[in-house]
C-alpha cells in the first residue's frame, strides 16, 4: 500500500459543530463536513428544529444559519426518526431536554436496542420528563430504549458522576447544561474524547475543566467562530494505519487527521506493538480548537499487546481493527473489559469472534468475574473466508482490511453499512493498493 490520502471529516466533531452552530446567533461555515448517514441524521434533526442548513456535497461544505441559544422551534410534527446514529440520538436528547416543548424520538432497529438509561437518568435529575421503552439488558439490569418521549424545559444544573465512560453521555449533559439554571458539573470515571468541551470553548461558552470534572454555566449565549474546519476522522484513518502496518512493503501518509488526546489509543497501541508510525506537522488548530496533524505509517511485524480497561475509551471504536492487527502479531494480546463493545452498532465481541475465527485466527472470549476479556494468539497468516459485516460499518471495514492481508479470497456479505461513517472507504483503499 502506497500513497497519500485525505479522509472525510471527523464524525464526532461534525455532530457537535452542526449542533453548536445551530445554537449560535449567526451563520457558521463548516468545511470538510463528512457526507455520511450519521452526520446527515444530525443535520436533518437540527433542520427539523427550525434551523436552515445549506449543503454543498461537491465542496464538502455546510452552512448553518444559527439562531440564538433558546431559538429552536417546536416542529410541526414533533416526531424525529434518527435512523441508526447513536451520537445524534444521545446528543439530541440533551438538546431536547432543554426545550419547553414535547418531542418523540424514534430510532432504526439496531439503535432501538442500544441502552439509553445512561443519558435519560441524569437528564431526569436535571428536571426533564422523559419516558422510554423499558426492558432488561444483559445481566437482567433494568434498561431503557428508544422510542423516547421528552418533555423538556426549566432545567436546573446538577453535579453528576457518570458511571460509564462515555463521551456521548458527557456531551448530552453538557448540551443540556447550556439550557439549565446555574451550573452543571459532570465528573467522568475516565477521561473520554473532549470534542464537546473544545467546541463549546470555541463557541465562547462558559466552561471549565479540572481533572475529570467539567463545569458549564447555563444561559450563556454562544458566539459563532464563523468558519470551522473539520479535521479528518482518526477512526477512519485507523483502518489505513493498521492496513499499512500489516501489509508488507507499505508506506502511506494520512493528511490532516484529528489528534484529540482522548482518541490516540490506536496510535499508542500500534507503537507499543512495534509499529512504525510518525506524527508530522502536529498543531492545535485555531479553526476547530483541536490538535491535528499528518500520520506516516510503514509496515512492520507487530507483537502482542495488553489493552487495559483504562485504555479502552481512547480506542473504543478502533478495537475491532486492532483485533485484526493482534491476529497477525507475534505472541498473545489481551483486550480487557470489552463489555461496551456488546452495545455498539452490533455486538462487536461476537462479530469479531465469528469473523476472525472463520479466518483461522486464534481468538477467544474469557469471562473474569463481571468482566469479559478477549485473548488473541497471533498467527502467521489469516485465511480468506466468507464473512459477515453484521450490518456494522466498523466490522465491515475491519474485515475488509483483514481480507486484504490474508491468503486467498475474502467475501463480505453486505458493505452498504459502511455508508454510516465512510461512504468512499473502498475508493480510498483502492487508491493505495
Ligand atoms: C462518540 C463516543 C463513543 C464512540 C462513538 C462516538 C462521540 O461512544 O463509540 O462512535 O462522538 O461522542 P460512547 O460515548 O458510547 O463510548
Amino acid at each position: 500500500m502506497r500513497g497519500t490520502i485525505f479522509l472525510p471529516g471527523d464524525k464526532s466533531i461534525a455532530h457537535r459543530a452542526i449542533i453548536l452552530s445551530a445554537l449560535a446567533g449567526s451563520k457558521t461555515v463548516l468545511k470538510n463536513i463528512p457526507f455520511n448517514e450519521d452526520s446527515l441524521a444530525t443535520i436533518n434533526a437540527i433542520r427539523k428544529l427550525g434551523i436552515k442548513i445549506k449543503l454543498n456535497k461537491a465542496s464538502c461544505q455546510a452552512v448553518v444559519f444559527g439562531k440564538k441559544l433558546f431559538g429552536l422551534i417546536k416542529p410541526g410534527n414533533p416526531v424525529f426518526y434518527i435512523k441508526e446514529s447513536g451520537t445524534t440520538f444521545r446528543l439530541l436528547l440533551g438538546i431536547l431536554a432543554g426545550q419547553d416543548f414535547k418531542t418523540k424520538l424514534h430510532a432504526g432497529p439496531i439503535l432501538s436496542r442500544r441502552p439509553m438509561l445512561r443519558v435519560i437518568k441524569p437528564l431526569r435529575l436535571m428536571g426533564a420528563r422523559i419516558s422510554a421503552r423499558r426492558g432488561r439488558a444483559q445481566g437482567a439490569k433494568r434498561e431503557e430504549y428508544p422510542p423516547i418521549i421528552v418533555e423538556g424545559g426549566n432545567l436546573k444544573g446538577i453535579t453528576y458522576k457518570i458511571p460509564v465512560a462515555s463521551a456521548q453521555v458527557k456531551g448530552a449533559l453538557l448540551l443540556a447544561g447550556l439550557f439549565a439554571r446555574g451550573q452543571t458539573k459532570i465528573i467522568e470515571p475516565v477521561k473520554t474524547r473532549d470534542h464537546t468541551e473544545r467546541m463549546l470553548k470555541l463557541f465562547k461558552a462558559k466552561i471549565k475543566t479540572k481533572g475529570n470534572a467539567i463545569t458549564i454555566a447555563g444561559g450563556k449565549c454562544l458566539v459563532s467562530p464563523c468558519r470551522l474546519y473539520i479535521p479528518s476522522d482518526i477512526s477512519s484513518a485507523a483502518f489505513f494505519m493498521v492496513a499499512a502496518s500489516i501489509v508488507p512493503d507499505s508506506e502511506i501518509l494520512i493528511k490532516n487527521v484529528s489528534l484529540n488526546p482522548g482518541r490516540l489509543g490506536l496510535i499508542k497501541a500500534l507503537k507499543r506493538m512495534g509499529g512504525a508510525l510518525k506524527i508530522e506537522k502536529s498543531k492545535l488548530s485555531s479553526r476547530n480548537n483541536e490538535p491535528m496533524g499528518d500520520i506516516l505509517v510503514f509496515s512492520r511485524r507487530l507483537r502482542g499487546i495488553r489493552i487495559r480497561k483504562s485504555d479502552t475509551p481512547s480506542l473504543i471504536d478502533e478495537l475491532p481493527i486492532l483485533m485484526v492487527a493482534a491476529s497477525l502479531a507475534k505472541g498473545v494480546s489481551v483486550f480487557e473489559n470489552v463489555g461496551e463493545l456488546r452495545v455498539k452498532e452490533t455486538d462487536r465481541v461476537k462479530s469479531m469472534l465469528v469473523n476472525l475465527t472463520k479466518m483461522s485466527a486464534n481468538i477467544k472470549v474469557v469471562k473474569s468475574g463481571a468482566q469479559e476479556n478477549i485473548i488473541i494468539k497471533g498467527v502467521r497468516e489469516l485465511c480468506g473466508s466468507r464473512l459477515s459485516s453484521f450490518g456494522d460499518h466498523r466490522t465491515a471495514m475491519s474485515m475488509t482490511i483483514a481480507g486484504l492481508a490474508s491468503r486467498g479470497k475474502t467475501s463480505i456479505d453486505d458493505l452498504s453499512c459502511i455508508n454510516k461513517s465512510f461512504p468512499n472507504f473502498l475508493e480510498v483503499l483502492n487508491s493505495l493498493t
